[in-house]
């Protein structure tokens, strides 16, 4: 029997709009449709994991307002357990304000909202964890529970999967229990910068593939005209790869199902497969 993904992270309730070029400092362009899609780096890691096919749990809080309620029924009905998804009374769902250009490129405000909220209750839910299971963390939630965390997950014997997104310097011991970190290049060189060392590292390339300590993988050939949307994409990868690691799959297979699915999430609107709230 394969072990469990739990996505400790954050929901977001994406407010999207689509502009011919990214605003400059101190300008205004005009955006075309205001779209409410499901987003927030851990729920779109989560969905993608069960999506791939592991039985997933989220931990994390939303706010008790109408994006909240949606979102917690949302994910239940795409497989994910939420029972370890908290409602923070008097406080708004997390938010994030996102710009998407013709060439599919996205620029992107997060309002954290009751993502600020998580503490010691949701910890307390990877406690569980053990042998064959993956802890899966950004970092869009408070950095000192997302460290918790981790230590608890790894003496549990649980395998953490570390997406240092947004970057932040964490612990050198945190860095160090994570196999892998996932990195794109620009947070790869902040990492380095930092001297913390990993448990292993995992790079991203976008387009050209990704190397995990040496094991690479080309990534699919996406068409230019194909790209809609770059939103969520390194998020499909992580959910995906996390996925595979539970299946037991080795790093070049791993590596290959979450590039198709990082190529995948590039041709279609939004952070989800079919996005709206
Ligand atoms: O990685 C993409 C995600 O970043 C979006 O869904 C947005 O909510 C922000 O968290």
């Amino acid at each position: 029997m394969t072990g469990r993904v739990v996505v400790l992270g954050s929901l977001n309730v994406d407010l999207v709009t689509r502009v011919p070029r990214h605003p400059r400092p101190g300008e205004t362009v005009l955006g075309e449709g205001l779209d409410r899609l499901a987003g927030g780096k851990g729920a779109n890691q989560a969905v993608a994991a069960a999506a791939a096919g592991a039985t997933v749990a989220m931990v994390g809080c939303v706010g008790d307002d109408a994006g909240g309620t949606a979102y917690r029924e949302r994910l239940g009905t795409l497989g994910v357990d939420v029972g370890a998804v908290r409602v923070v009374p008097g406080v708004p769902s997390g938010h994030a304000m996102i710009q998407v250009s013709d060439d599919g490129e996205n620029s992107i405000v997060v309002v954290p909202g009751a993502n600020a909220q998580l503490d010691e209750r949701e910890v307390a839910a990877v406690d569980d964890l053990g042998a064959g299971d993956v802890l899966l963390l950004q970092l869009e939630v408070p950095l000192r529970v997302v460290c918790v965390a981790a230590r608890r997950a790894a003496t549990r014997g649980a395998r953490v999967v570390l997406n240092i997104a947004p970057y932040a310097a964490l612990p050198p011991d945190v860095v160090a229990l994570a196999d892998p970190v996932v990195v794109n290049e620009h947070e790869m060189q902040a990492l380095a910068e930092s001297g913390a060392r990993p448990g292993s590292v995992l790079v991203t390339f976008g387009g050209n593939g990704a190397s995990w300590d040496g094991v690479t993988a080309p990534a699919d050939v996406v068409d230019p005209a194909d790209v809609v949307d770059t939103t969520g994409a390194g998020d499909a990868f992580c959910g995906t790869l996390a996925a595979a690691l539970v299946r037991g799959e080795d790093r070049e297979a791993a590596l290959a199902a979450a590039l198709s699915a990082g190529a995948e999430a590039v041709r279609r609107a939004g952070a989800q497969p079919h996005p709206y709230l």
